[in-house]
């Protein structure tokens, strides 16, 4: 029926299709594209904010890691305003991304356009900051945020040696940001460690802004994370409660940026470094605090070496992209009111003075040029 060289012909040339149809992408079950259950490599992500140092490391990073895939990559900073994250996941959506890769401004706004784009096959994977109140979420990936807190709470039991029946000391707690679903694990993790040496008295709240029997960490949480709403608030607490003479000795601040703001308060009023300066708490490693870690204004700082974050959401959408299901670690904890997500949580660590050469700057996470060094 076909002649040699026709025959020839028909069997290389079915090879080849064949082998451009196995790497040619393939839609995901319910998705576009082929029927092999995978997807498309175009991707958005969408991050909270360029005001704080870590997004846009995050952002950036990740873009380069998934471009270098072969990845079509829109990466989008909505300035912390919840409509404009909205908008800018629909816009991602329209533009043909199938998958999202989100670090939502608030936790509990996104689900109908969640919803919407779950509708076009799109795969969701929450980033840092769980997304709750929807279906359409399919993987977090985060670090371990209690353990965030419990480092920053065990730090402050250790410096002080409370354990050990120290005290009384003088602490001010804060809180992050309300509609950020971290900012209430990153409490919990301290608060669980030094509420009952608030019960004992061993650490006592002059500003009374949380009780021994109080864990309502909203109540002085700082909306969006500020350095200049925690410096007012600080302001407010030195001018209200320490006007007769006593100090502040302890300050637990759940990231660097609001420690940012806590510690040119302090300055402000007077407090000298090395001299009455109190223990103060931080997390991100930020460029300025790790400076202020230097210079005796900060006592740690809660590294989360956000390269390794990146490269777990880049094995995440290899493996959406493959259509496979992607690794996690803790399929029980992060239950977001309508589902339990499945996550992958990376180990945060305790970065102190003596640390910032051998952790940060030989770990090429930071340049010693970013911290005056
Ligand atoms: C949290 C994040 C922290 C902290 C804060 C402000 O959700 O996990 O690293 O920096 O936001 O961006």
């Amino acid at each position: 029926m076909f002649k040699g060289r026709t025959l020839i012909t028909l069997v290389v040339t079915g090879g080849l299709l064949a082998s451009l149809a196995a790497c040619a992408p393939a839609g995901t079950s319910g998705g576009t594209g082929g029927d092999a259950g995978g997807t498309d490599c175009n991707v958005g992500i969408a991050m909270p904010t360029r005001s704080l140092e870590r997004w846009i490391n995050d952002g950036e990073g990740l873009k380069t890691k998934l471009e270098g895939d072969g990845c079509t990559v829109d990466l989008q900073y909505a300035d912390n305003k919840t409509d404009q994250q909205i908008s800018q996941i629909q816009n991602q959506v329209a533009g043909g991304a199938k998958i999202l890769v989100v670090a939502a401004i608030d936790g509990e706004t996104l689900g109908p356009v969640l919803e919407d784009a779950a509708g076009q096959g799109v795969t969701v994977i929450a980033y840092d900051r769980l997304i709750n109140g929807t279906e359409a979420v399919d993987y977090y990936a985060t670090f371990d945020n209690y353990k965030v807190g419990t480092l920053q709470g065990e730090f402050i039991e250790e410096q002080l040696g409370l354990a050990d029946g120290a005290g009384p000391f003088n602490l001010e707690p804060f809180a992050g940001s309300p509609d950020d679903n971290n900012a209430g694990f990153f409490f919990q993790g301290a608060w669980d460690v030094l509420q009952p040496y608030v019960e004992s008295g061993q650490l006592v709240i002059p500003s009374g802004k949380l009780s021994a029997t109080n864990d309502d960490w909203k109540s002085i949480g700082i909306l969006g994370w500020g350095s200049d709403d925690a410096q007012a608030e600080m302001d407010n607490r030195l001018q209200s409660f320490y006007t007769g003479g006593q100090k502040v000795q302890v300050v637990l601040s759940p990231n660097d940026s609001l420690a940012l703001g806590i510690e040119q308060s302090l300055l402000s009023a007077g407090y000298t470094p090395g001299s009455d300066w109190p223990i103060i708490t931080g997390q991100d490693a930020d460029k300025a605090n790790v400076q202020a870690i230097l210079n005796d204004q900060q006592s740690m700082t809660v590294w989360k070496d956000t390269r390794e974050l990146g490269d777990q959401v880049q094995a995440m959408v290899k493996s959406i992209v493959a259509g496979e299901t992607p690794e996690t670690n803790d399929d029980t904890t992060y239950d977001n009111g309508v589902k339990v997500v499945p996550a992958y949580l990376l180990d945060p660590q305790v970065v102190v003075k003596d640390d910032v050469e051998s952790v940060l700057i030989d770990s090429g996470f930071l340049k010693a040029s970013d911290v005056g060094l």
